[in-house]
């Protein structure tokens, strides 16, 4: 995804934001640079407040001027605005590459309007191809992710691969904000997505899985030259 493509999508996201609204922030390269051109529009007096998807963004957000508000002190939150892995049919998202699928999931559920951006690289027919991040509770980690591999062979996905994602030195577990870990599962194709989704928050010791389905409405594809709105 070029710097440029990025730059558009999160541009023109903030057609989105209004006066008096409370934000959701997502995470990952594509939504930082939203927060840092929100921090040029709260510089010139747009009064709104953020609420952070992880404290990497939380940092940025400090850093470029744009308040924040802890989640519990929100009663509405008007409009997220946050980046994907992967973009299927109907909106259907892979999300958590960068490891905060949680608090995203969060976020976005409580949002009035969800507002994705990405460049055309992220768009497919069939999610699965980039691997699905599931969070899992520490305490039972190994059965958990026993259970995670059996509903995805159930579910059609034909050879997965799941491995533990590591902190970027590789020699501890990453771990979350929540405290968790990570299985990232390569399926190649996820050929029933609701369904998968489904069987995976059905088992106990998954904390969150990375697949996002109907929590936006809108999707905004990055280029070189500009961006495209897409609205379900
Ligand atoms: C983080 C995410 C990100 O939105 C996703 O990984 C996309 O990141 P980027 O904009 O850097 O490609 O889900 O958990």
């Amino acid at each position: 995804m070029s710097a440029k493509a990025k730059e558009h999508a999160a541009r023109a996201a903030l057609s989105y934001v209004e006066a008096g609204m409370t934000l959701g922030l997502g995470s990952g390269s594509t939504a930082e640079i939203f927060v840092e051109l929100l921090g040029l529009v709260v510089d010139e007096g747009l009064s709104v407040r953020g609420i952070a998807s992880s404290e990497q963004t939380a940092d940025l957000a400090r850093h470029v001027g744009v308040p924040l508000i802890d989640i519990e002190q929100a009663d509405h939150i008007h409009l997220t605005v946050d980046g994907a892995d992967e973009v299927g049919p109907e909106f259907a998202m892979i999300k958590g590459g960068g490891g905060r699928l949680l608090r995203e999931k969060i976020i976005a559920n409580a949002s009035d309007l969800g507002v994705c951006i990405v460049d055309e690289s992220k768009l497919v027919d069939v999610l699965g191809a980039y691997p699905l991040p599931v969070e899992v509770d520490p305490f039972g980690y190994t059965i958990t992710a026993k259970k995670v591999f059996d509903v995805l062979v159930a579910a059609g996905c034909a050879t997965p691969v799941m491995e533990q994602r590591y902190a970027d030195d590789g020699k501890a577990p990453f771990i979350t904000d929540g405290g968790n870990y990570i299985f990232d599962c390569t399926c190649t194709a996820i050929p029933r997505v609701r369904q998968v989704a489904a069987k995976l928050s059905a088992v106990p010791g998954v904390v969150e899985h990375g697949i996002f389905l109907d929590l936006v409405r809108v999707v905004i594809v990055g280029t070189d030259d500009g961006a495209d709105i897409l609205e379900l």
